[in-house]
């Protein structure tokens, strides 16, 4: 899906695996408590359970963002979103969030979740302003880090609703 954005292009699509170099650098800088290779990413992106997604401008990766899919519970999980250092603050993450509400309404879920550091003040805000309130501290920590839990709920979106003349 093409998204016109402040003069950029955020494109985003399903990853291939020729995306799996790119995200296993970055997981290994951001996550690097994941013990991840290009291999078990390229899994992941064959594994149902899972999507992994890629936004891009033109040919240049510019971040992505797996989910997990708990589809009994009627709930997605987002394990991991990143936004390249070069194209921070231009909404990209906003609207890889925006893809995955609608990923969401198409699989029915209701519920879409989150673990965030207590300390990853940025991320809490993208999530803020993206509808996802804090639910709970989750009870591990992650390299001696407090972590929480967020969510935000996902309600179907009303484009057929017909009122009648009574
Ligand atoms: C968090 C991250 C994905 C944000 O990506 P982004 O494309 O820059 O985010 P957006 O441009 O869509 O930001 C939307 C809003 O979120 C908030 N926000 C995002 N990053 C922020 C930061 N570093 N500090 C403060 N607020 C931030 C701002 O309110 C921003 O709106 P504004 O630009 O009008 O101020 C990116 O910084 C990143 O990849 N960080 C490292 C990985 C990470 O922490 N992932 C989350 C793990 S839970």
């Amino acid at each position: 899906m093409n998204y016109q954005n402040q003069g950029i292009i955020v494109e985003i699509e399903k990853a291939r695996a020729t995306d799996a170099e790119w995200i296993d650098e970055k997981i290994r800088i951001e996550f690097p408590y994941t013990e991840f290779t290009p291999k078990k990413i390229i899994e992941r992106m064959n594994n149902p359970k899972y999507l992994v997604l890629v936004a891009h401008q033109e040919n240049i990766l510019t971040g992505f963002a797996e989910i997990e899919f708990f589809l009994d519970k009627k709930e997605i999980r987002l394990n991991a979103i990143y936004v390249d250092d070069a194209w921070r603050g231009q909404k990209i993450a906003t609207k890889i969030v925006e893809h995955l509400v609608e990923e969401c309404r198409r699989v029915f879920a209701e519920r879409l979740f989150l673990l965030v550091r207590t300390s990853n003040d940025g991320a809490k805000e993208l999530y803020e302003k993206n509808g996802f309130t804090f639910e709970k501290m989750h009870d591990k920590k992650i390299e001696g880090e407090k972590i929480e839990v967020w969510s935000r709920k996902i309600l179907p979106q009303a484009t057929h609703i017909r009122r009648y003349a009574s």
